[in-house]
């Protein structure tokens, strides 16, 4: 079974998507990393993101790995563990570039489908019940305030940048709305199918238990 959740920046994907898949003892593959894990790898070589082709070369000879951590999901790329470097604001905006590279996305998306056939899965990211996944049993799409997103992300990143702003983040928040929504390739919009949930006032908790009961016909868990 797979379940595909996409949403906006800040929308609350990741932190529902891996209670949930816990929750289901299903895995949790969380593809925005795999974005991020491109552009980190390019940077680290001096790439630039305008060198599509040779973004694009990183996408297709990359290994990337998920393995379980204590209290979060670690992110491994060729021998080296990277989870904390990938969160930074810097490479989430390369990863928005890099993925309106066609081939990235086609390299990334097919490394995305080949988890998924391994079993059931938690998905999470911006095409994954649109593109990757458009037979996913169910997928869900959330959105919230883009100030309430720029918020939740300025309270994880504070600790680490005193100096941040938050009126800088909610920049930031609206401009990779802005890239997501309007790349040519694989947009973020909902499927059809998708069941929407706007995430602004609710708490983590009702959120997975809203998606539990949408799930529970489905898989009798
Ligand atoms: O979700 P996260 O902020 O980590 O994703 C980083 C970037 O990767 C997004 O802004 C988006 O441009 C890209 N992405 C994507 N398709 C996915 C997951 C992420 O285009 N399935």
């Amino acid at each position: 079974m797979i379940i595909a959740i996409d949403g906006p920046a800040g929308s609350g994907k990741s932190t529902v998507a891996c209670i949930l898949a816990a929750r289901l003892k299903f895995r949790y593959i969380e593809t925005g990393s795999m974005y991020r894990a491109v552009a980190w790898k390019a940077q680290q070589q001096g790439i630039r993101p305008e060198d599509r082709d040779k973004v694009a070369a990183v996408a297709q000879t990359i290994a990337i790995e998920f393995r379980p951590g204590v209290d979060h999901q670690q992110v491994w790329v060729e021998g080296q563990e990277i989870t904390a470097q990938l969160k930074t604001e810097i490479i989430g905006s390369l990863a928005a570039s890099a993925a309106a590279i066609p081939e990235v996305r086609k390299v990334l998306t097919e490394k995305q489908r080949a988890m998924g056939r391994e079993g059931n899965v938690v998905m999470d990211g911006r095409d994954i019940g649109t593109v990757v996944f458009p037979n996913a049993e169910k997928k869900f799409f959330l959105v919230a305030d883009p100030v309430e997103r720029a918020r939740r992300r300025y309270d994880e990143m504070k600790a680490a940048q005193p100096d941040l702003d938050l009126e800088q983040v909610v920049r930031q928040v609206k401009q990779r709305d802005y890239e997501d929504e309007n790349r040519a390739v694989s947009p973020l919009k909902p499927a059809e199918d998708s069941i929407l949930l706007d995430t602004t006032q609710l708490k983590i908790e009702e959120v997975v238990e809203r998606m539990m009961r949408a799930i529970q016909p489905v898989s009798n868990v």
